[in-house]
């Protein structure tokens, strides 16, 4: 029985996979047609788009770990320039609730980062430990405990040429070991 429906399955797996790759091909090639008919400036952002989702899209992310121990999964966080917005998931593998042993990721520069961070203790668990409004801060995720994940993302575009940029955990006294660069590729 178990084997039975397990064909079932993979028959029904395999018919969806074709009707996909069909369905796929449909609409890419009836979206030519309007876009001949459409103005050329609204044409191009369309086709230039959905052309640079299929390659960008996994490169456009990254996933960052934390854990009990206090402890990101890097030391360098990799930024890609040429993505349009760039998603940073944050994990917590450990236990240990956000009272406890919480976890963020803020993104600032080097030289404002001690500032950052003492004003982000004085901010509460409540604001994640981020000053509201703190216009040094690049961006930032929220703060999460053992077992949760989050997801935010960063705009390239804030970053300046030649300025050294560096993330962190604004967990009062979580700075020492949960620190890294951001490296822009
Ligand atoms: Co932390």
């Amino acid at each position: 029985m178990k084997i039975y429906l397990a064909l079932i399955s993979a028959a029904a797996l395999a018919l969806s996979a074709c009707g996909g790759q069909q369905e796929a091909a449909a609409p890419a090639a009836s979206a030519e047609t309007p876009a001949e008919n459409a103005p050329a400036e609204q044409a191009a952002p369309a086709s230039a788009g959905s052309a640079a989702a299929p390659t960008e899209a996994g490169a456009c992310e990254t996933v960052v770990s934390s854990d009990d121990q206090m402890k990101f999964d890097r030391q360098e966080l990799e930024i890609k320039k040429s993505c349009k917005e760039f998603k940073i998931v944050l994990k917590h593998t450990g236990k240990m609730p956000a009272a406890a042993m919480g976890h963020n990721i803020v993104i600032s520069k080097s030289e404002d980062t001690s500032g950052v961070v003492s004003d982000g203790a004085g901010a509460t668990a409540a604001n994640d430990f981020v000053k509201p409004g703190d216009t040094r801060v690049i961006a930032h995720s929220k703060l999460i405990g053992g077992g949760e994940e989050t997801t935010f993302t960063v705009d390239p575009g804030k970053f300046a040429e030649g300025s050294q940029y560096e993330f962190y955990c604004t967990f009062p006294g979580h700075y020492g070991l949960m620190h890294g660069t951001v490296k822009l590729i």
